[in-house]
């Protein structure tokens, strides 16, 4: 599947303050949460709603709401939990389950170190969370990890994303539909993403 790139002024305007290092903890927490909640609400567009019938004040309708009941998002610690309030404010019921991973400074390979995910994993649609998707070694193996434990549908929904990792995880991965806001120019010498906006985790938390 085609990563899927939101292309709106709106995004692009908050990306540019995002990306700004002069953009403090408490606006790039905002930000993130935000912009999360559009690409949510992106990635959503083929969401199956359920038949119901409402009674306005006026009459009734027949018409389709979501059975949140459906879904879980599963951020990658530690950043993915800056996306959590915005994508929560968008599917309040679905269930969360976390994945703990770091990027090892040298190799550049995920080191798991946490895994806590709903009883019901399997039965539910996973929306997986990343503000950076880099080289895209922690986005293909927290999707290998979910598949492991049975989920069949999943997406990946991450701010700023590389090339590079954006073809890794398509090829590994291609049943994955992966959204992001933006995808930067390349990695650089460390793997960082240029232009991107540096370490999200660090940024998110006041770690730096
Ligand atoms: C960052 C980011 C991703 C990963 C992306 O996490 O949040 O999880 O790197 O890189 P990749 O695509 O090359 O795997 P980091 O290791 O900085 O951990 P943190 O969220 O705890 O800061
Ligand atoms: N992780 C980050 O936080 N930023 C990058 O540019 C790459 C990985």
């Amino acid at each position: 599947m085609k990563t899927i790139e939101l292309n709106h002024p709106l995004i692009q305007h908050k990306l540019a303050i995002l990306r700004d290092k002069e953009t403090g903890t408490k606006e790039f927490r905002e930000l993130i949460s935000e912009i999360a909640m559009f690409l949510c609400y992106e990635s959503m567009k083929d969401a199956k709603l359920e038949n119901v019938e409402v009674e306005t004040p006026i009459t009734t309708l027949k018409t389709g709401k979501l059975n949140e009941d459906k879904y879980a998002f599963v951020p990658i610690l530690r950043a993915g939990t800056g996306m959590l309030d915005g994508v929560i404010r968008v599917i309040p019921n679905a269930k969360i389950g976390h994945i703990g991973m770091y990027r090892n400074e040298e190799t550049f390979k995920p080191v798991n170190y946490f895994f806590k995910v709903p009883k019901d994993i399997e039965d539910r649609e996973v929306i997986i969370l990343d503000p950076m998707l880099a080289t895209g070694g922690s986005a293909i193996d927290a999707i290998e990890i979910l598949k492991e434990k049975g989920v069949k549908k999943l997406k990946f929904l991450s701010i700023i994303a590389a090339p590079e990792g954006v073809e890794r995880v398509e090829k590994e991965h291609p049943d994955v539909q992966i959204y992001c806001a933006h995808i930067d120019e390349c990695l650089n010498e460390n793997k960082y993403i240029v232009p991107g906006l540096g370490d999200a985790g660090d940024r998110i938390f006041g770690t730096k």
